[in-house]
């Protein structure tokens, strides 16, 4: 069916005009215009533009929706989640409410290793049942599209029953899923002794399932001490390539070890986190066009600091904000939540948290020239805001102001 969003008071349409990021002073411009409207045409966005030119744009007998006095974004991309796992990591939680580390929590069995025992003891349905009602909800928050993670099962069996309940969710759940490969996220315990054989696995039994499966668009790897090292990952993310997966990063995360240097060296699409980047990292992501994908939830839920967002910024790289949702290190899959934290510890502008949720999400999965903004052409993805001005999403925080989502040009009930 089609629809007319009509009486628009902002409509944000973060409009990249036939490029697919936005960088520098551009990445400020969400191309708003006032009292507007968006007609939905077969899935797809048909014109969008000030209501006094819609009598000429838009059929008299289409479906209408009135958004008087609310704001229209492009819905949230959140481009990079562990949004399968099983049991919860609480404990960890209180721990570290009293001084313990991530790290120190990690060398004593507990941290990534732990949701690995969890999911390697679960079903494929006992795993897909909590991520579907995650999927619903990041919907009602405002998110259209959303990145998911194996790296939970480190072994051949679990990864591949990760893999194919992300799939099977992908095909079931009116949300976009990416399913992505992590096999490279930890060295599980019975590799302790030989990581060199663990990461033979992955490229040598693992990987070419998955690549003849087609089970995933992306191949990531957790690039840090005690978990792989620069070879080893490039080692990995060269071999998912040939297997059709294009590379992402866990990049300069807990150490500056050069991730981002190694993204730029082997044109990741996005290298991720990047708190603790070098200067050499940065111009690295510029020069090769990485998007940069900073997780604000993590820092925050962590305590851990933060990515150089101005630095990049002013760089020239396509930053990107996501959740990095996931048992560990940031249990919550707000976007506008990411957005708020992005501008008051790392000095987004608010316009730039946007673009950063929305086109520069998008990018971070290659799929910047189908959704993450409004414009003629694209995927009909758009959340109806209840707020007067866009840059209440930000401000006004820790609450959901996600009225209406659209998703393919069709309103949801939720
Ligand atoms: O992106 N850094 C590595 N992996 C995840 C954490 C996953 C976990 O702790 O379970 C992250 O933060
Ligand atoms: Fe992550």
């Amino acid at each position: 069916m089609n629809l007319f969003v009509k009486n628009i008071s902002q409509l944000v349409t973060v409009a990249a005009r036939g490029k697919t990021v936005k960088t520098g002073a551009d990445m400020g411009d969400l191309g708003v215009i006032t009292n507007a409207g968006v007609y939905c045409k077969e899935g797809k966005i048909a014109w969008a533009g000030p209501m006094p030119e819609a009598t000429r744009a838009v059929p008299e007998d289409v479906a209408e929706l009135d958004a008087s006095g609310r704001c229209v974004l492009p819905g949230f991309v959140d481009s990079h989640t562990h949004a399968m796992f099983a049991g919860s990591r609480v404990e960890e939680f209180t721990l570290r409410a009293v001084g313990a580390t991530y790290q120190e929590i990690a060398a004593k069995g507990g941290g990534i290793v732990s949701t690995v025992r969890a999911v390697r003891a679960a079903d494929k349905k006992s795993l897909k049942r909590p991520t579907a009602r995650y999927l619903t909800d990041m919907l009602r928050s405002g998110t259209t599209t959303v990145e998911i993670k194996s790296g939970y099962g480190l072994a051949k069996d679990a990864e591949i029953r990760m893999l194919e309940a992300i799939n099977e969710l992908k095909d079931e759940e009116i949300i976009r899923v990416v399913p992505t490969f992590l096999g490279a996220h930890a060295i599980p315990p019975e590799y302790r002794d030989k990581p060199h054989d663990y990461v033979s696995l992955v490229i040598d039994e693992l990987m070419p399932y998955v690549g003849k499966k087609k089970l995933a668009k992306f191949c990531d790897v957790f690039c840090e001490k005690g978990y792989f090292g620069l070879e080893e990952s490039e080692r990995i993310l060269l071999a998912g390539k040939t297997w059709g997966m294009q590379p992402k990063l866990h990049a300069d995360e807990l150490s500056p070890l050069g991730g981002a240097e190694l993204a730029g060296r082997i044109g990741a699409v996005s290298a991720d986190h990047l708190e603790r980047v070098s200067v050499a990292g940065i111009a690295a992501l510029r020069s090769a066009g990485v998007v940069a994908g900073l997780l604000p939830g993590v820092s925050f839920f962590l305590n851990h600091g933060y990515a150089p967002a101005r630095d990049l910024i002013e760089a020239g790289v396509a930053v990107a904000i996501a959740t990095d949702f996931n048992p560990g290190s940031c249990m919550s899959y707000s976007m506008p939540m990411m957005m708020t934290i992005a501008c008051t510890q790392m000095r987004f502008t608010p316009e730039e948290a946007i673009t950063a949720a929305t086109l520069h999400g998008a990018a971070a999965l290659g799929l910047s020239s189908r959704v993450g903004s409004i414009e003629t052409g694209k995927e009909a993805d758009l959340i109806v805001a209840d707020v007067p001005d866009y840059r209440h999403i930000a401000y006004h925080y820790g609450v959901n102001h996600v009225q209406t989502v659209v998703k393919n040009g069709t309103i949801l009930e939720l």
